[in-house]
């Protein structure tokens, strides 16, 4: 698989990372190769320079599309590109994996949608920390319905770094560039992967959006107008079994003391699983017995794809970065089995209409049915 990546900033440089590593995945059956790399900064071109595999480094896109030694195109920039880009990919007759939240509105989404399913070509969305081995724990055991009758469901991504006002303004932070959705386009891909992936698809929903800073320094001196939705609190229900049951869905940049923290709990009347980023290796079990217990177990490096990391040692953001792109590169070539695999276009059209929904909701204060 010989991938260009458009955009080489915080995302794109993870990436390339991730392919520098391939090599830790054992008896994987897709070798990958990063060729050409497009940005508009020279200085991110520059450190592309130290990938020796890397043959073109551009600023133009068109130039990397047309290039025939990219197969796949991972798009790694701000919102109101996605739709231009995407489709650019697409019409270039190459696979894409767009990054989230998969164009700046529901709109977009739409078309991309379309597009992706028109050209035939393989196109999944980016999202990682299901890839984690605590998170895929609590899939396989939502799966397995051992829960019982389900009580509620939390699926949740916090930050805290945009608590402190002097930091200065960035794209994700203005409405032109990351979206009107603000936060619940940066952080809600996260949060409904697997709650969609389970086929819990929200029937209704009732939003509370708070933008708490409405201007940040700009940078230069002066201030800059900060439009963006900074907390999400979604509440909805979805269908289990006949039964309905609550499920909130947080997406928050100003939670206080956390750094990066993706968490879901799935709670029963047979039993539970919580499990966060917070502590990367702990995942809490719910039994009910006479007692009624907690239990803590300590998760080493059990991943989807095995690699050669020793089974003791803890998985981290790279890893499950790592995994999301292995579930990419395994589904394209037919070998995903029966893994979880990465965002359908689909899924990522209903988040938008989720969040199209949840605008609706707390601009009305009334509960809005999807
Ligand atoms: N999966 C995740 O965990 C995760 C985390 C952060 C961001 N993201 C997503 O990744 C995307 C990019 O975010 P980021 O944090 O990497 O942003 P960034 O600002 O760090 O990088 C974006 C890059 O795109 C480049 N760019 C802009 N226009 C371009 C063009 N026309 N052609 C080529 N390059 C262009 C910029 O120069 C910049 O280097 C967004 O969609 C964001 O939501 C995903």
């Amino acid at each position: 698989m010989r991938l260009g990546i458009i955009g080489g900033g915080l995302m794109g440089r993870e990436a390339a990372s991730a392919f520098a590593r391939w090599f830790v995945l054992e008896d994987f059956p897709v070798q990958v190769e990063l060729v050409a790399v497009c940005d508009l900064q020279d200085k991110l071109l520059d450190w592309f320079k130290k990938v020796p595999t890397v043959k073109l480094l551009t600023k133009d896109h068109n130039e990397l599309l047309r290039s025939p030694d990219v197969d796949v195109v991972y798009v790694a920039v701000p919102h109101n590109l996605h739709e231009k880009l995407y489709l650019d990919v697409l019409n270039a007759g190459k696979d894409l994996l767009a990054e989230k939240p998969f164009g700046i509105d529901l709109a977009a989404a739409k078309t991309i949608r379309d597009a992706a399913k028109k050209s035939g070509r393989f196109v999944r969305c980016s999202s990682e920390f299901p890839f984690l081995p605590g998170a895929q724990r609590v899939f396989q055991a939502a799966q397995s319905g051992q829960f019982g009758k389900l009580l509620e469901i939390h699926s949740c991504f916090w930050h805290a770094s945009d608590l402190d006002p002097t930091k200065p303004i960035n794209w994700k932070r203005q409405n032109k560039f990351c979206g009107e959705i603000g936060v619940m386009g940066d952080l809600g891909m996260h949060v409904v992967h697997v709650p969609f992936r389970l086929g819990w698809n929200p029937k209704r929903v009732y939003a509370q959006l708070q933008k708490i800073y409405t201007e940040r320094p700009d940078g230069k001196g002066g201030m800059a107008a900060c439009d963006t939705w900074d907390n999400a609190l979604l509440h909805t229900d979805v269908v289990v079994n006949g039964q309905e049951v609550p499920m909130r869905l947080e997406m928050k940049r100003m939670a206080p003391g956390e750094t990066n923290t993706w968490w879901i709990e799935v709670l029963g009347t047979d039993g539970g699983l919580r499990y966060s980023t917070k502590e990367p290796k702990t995942l809490w079990t719910f039994q009910r017995g006479k007692e009624q217990i907690w239990q803590k177990t300590d998760l080493g490096h059990q991943m989807a794809f095995p690699t050669i990391t020793g089974g003791i040692f803890e998985a981290g953001f790279p890893d499950c970065f790592l995994q999301m792109w292995a579930a990419y590169a395994a589904e394209r070539a037919g070998a995903l089995g029966n893994r979880m695999g990465c965002v359908t276009p689909d899924e990522a059209v209903a988040s938008h209409e989720l969040f199209a929904a949840a605008l609706e909701s707390h601009k009305k204060k009334l509960v809005v049915t999807i």
